[in-house]
């Protein structure tokens, strides 16, 4: 059966062909400690006790007719009081898009700012930018980045990449490696961004930046994650921001994300979300909406769920710099935000182990733990992996450490 070309070489995700390999694992009684997911195991990182109340009454109201094309307009109002107390933005509700999550956002900025073959940089390892530009047939231009340089491209990097390009696909704090942006990188990227605009006619595209910030609310420490806006104040025009339910209110399952960026775009994005139908349901908009009208149960609530998260990713943090210190050859990035920690484990050349996968696979049999390599984010030959505490239980941590040290010390 022939499908179209797009459809026939759509690329599926090496993560889930290493959650398939852990699904066989499980079925032959094993138990595997599974780092591998960007989502959260409800029992241990629940949704807020106040947010599943005010879905339920949203569905006992009867909330369950089509909601208009951009989104409910009382949450539009509490997001747009939100970015200003929380980020010092200034967007009003007529600059937000409400819809199901995080991608549907990003696949319509994706189809509102290129046309086939138009040029996109994005850098890795990133999340799924791969894909969209393959969804949106842009060509990419694809930056390695450097663990020195917190895994994000510089300004030099882009700069070497502008010319012709129609979008800048950027993520802080970033998946897969939970670093964010300093302030000075971002403003000197985007200083390269207004300057290439300033040269570009009034006939071409401009260059716009996606800036996906759906972990922004889980910073932890003294850290806090910039935005172009705040630092650049003409960026506003250029700048899509993404954002969203889904990961600091351990919603990945609820579905409301939300855009917000130039009139324009956002109206585009709109317009061809309306027509996919990838609309958040209005029960948990409404939902939404009325839970961010109590701040005090929001702000306890982020303050408990980052500590918890924090915990954990400290913990892992501290045991592989033990490893480090025992002279393993692993290091670790200290977390700064998300639910991800970004450690390196360089076994290739010990033994059979000769790239990525032969180690994950080796640490997936002999350690029963899984994590994701690099190269997954399009990093190919990196020693890097993320490991995802989403599903991980405080007691559990001493254990996958004690797997982790026993299967290196067999390869020594
Ligand atoms: C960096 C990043 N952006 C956006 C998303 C989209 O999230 P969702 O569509 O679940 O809201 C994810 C999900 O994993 C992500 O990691």
């Amino acid at each position: 059966m022939h499908v179209s070309e797009m459809a026939e070489n759509l690329k599926s995700s090496e993560i889930i062909k290493i959650a398939n390999q852990i699904k066989e694992k499980i079925k032959e009684g094993k138990k595997i400690h599974n780092l591998t997911i960007g989502d959260f195991d409800p029992k241990i990182f629940s949704l807020p006790e106040e947010f599943k109340e005010e879905i339920i009454n949203a569905y006992q109201k009867k909330e369950t007719n089509y909601p208009p094309p951009e989104g409910v307009r009382e949450l539009r109002e509490e997001i747009s009081k939100f970015l200003k107390k929380k980020e010092n933005l200034e967007y009003s509700p007529e600059d937000i898009i409400i819809s199901g999550g995080g991608r549907p956002l990003i696949y319509a900025t994706y189809l509102t700012t290129i046309d086939k073959n138009d040029k996109v940089i994005y850098s890795v390892p990133s999340w799924n930018n791969n894909h969209y530009c393959h969804l949106s047939g842009a060509s990419s231009t694809i930056i390695k980045t450097k663990p020195e340089n917190n895994f994000m491209p510089t300004a030099e990097e882009i700069h070497a990449n502008i010319k012709g390009a129609v979008l800048i696909a950027l993520c802080s704090p970033l998946n897969p490696t939970g670093t964010i942006f300093e302030n000075e990188q971002l403003k000197k990227i985007c200083d390269v961004i207004l300057e290439e605009n300033k040269k570009r006619s009034t006939n071409e595209k401009p260059i716009c930046l996606l800036y996906d910030q759906i972990y922004w609310q889980l910073v932890y420490e003294k850290n806090k994650n910039p935005n172009p806006v705040s630092l650049r104040p003409e960026m506003k025009e250029y700048t899509i921001f993404i954002d969203g339910m889904t990961k600091a209110f351990a919603a990945t399952g609820v579905r409301v994300g939300w855009a917000f960026g130039p009139k324009k775009v956002m109206n585009k994005m709109k317009s061809i979300l309306s027509h996919v139908g990838a609309w958040a349901p209005k029960a948990e908009q409404i939902a939404a909406a009325n839970y961010f009208k109590r701040e005090k149960n929001v702000d306890q609530f982020l303050n408990s769920f980052k500590e918890e998260i924090y915990y954990r990713l400290e913990r892992f943090y501290e045991g592989f710099n033990d490893l480090k210190k025992k002279g393993y050859n692993v290091d670790v990035i200290q977390p700064q935000a998300s639910i991800y920690l970004t450690v390196k484990i360089d076994l290739e050349g010990q033994g059979k182990l000769k790239t990525n996968k032969d180690v994950n696979d080796y640490l997936l049999e002999e350690a029963n733990i899984a994590l994701i390599p690099f190269y997954c984010f399009g990093a190919e030959d990196s020693p890097w992996y993320r490991l995802s505490i989403g599903t991980v239980k405080k007691e559990e941590i001493k254990t996958i450490l004690g797997n982790l040290e026993n299967a290196l010390k067999k390869l020594k």
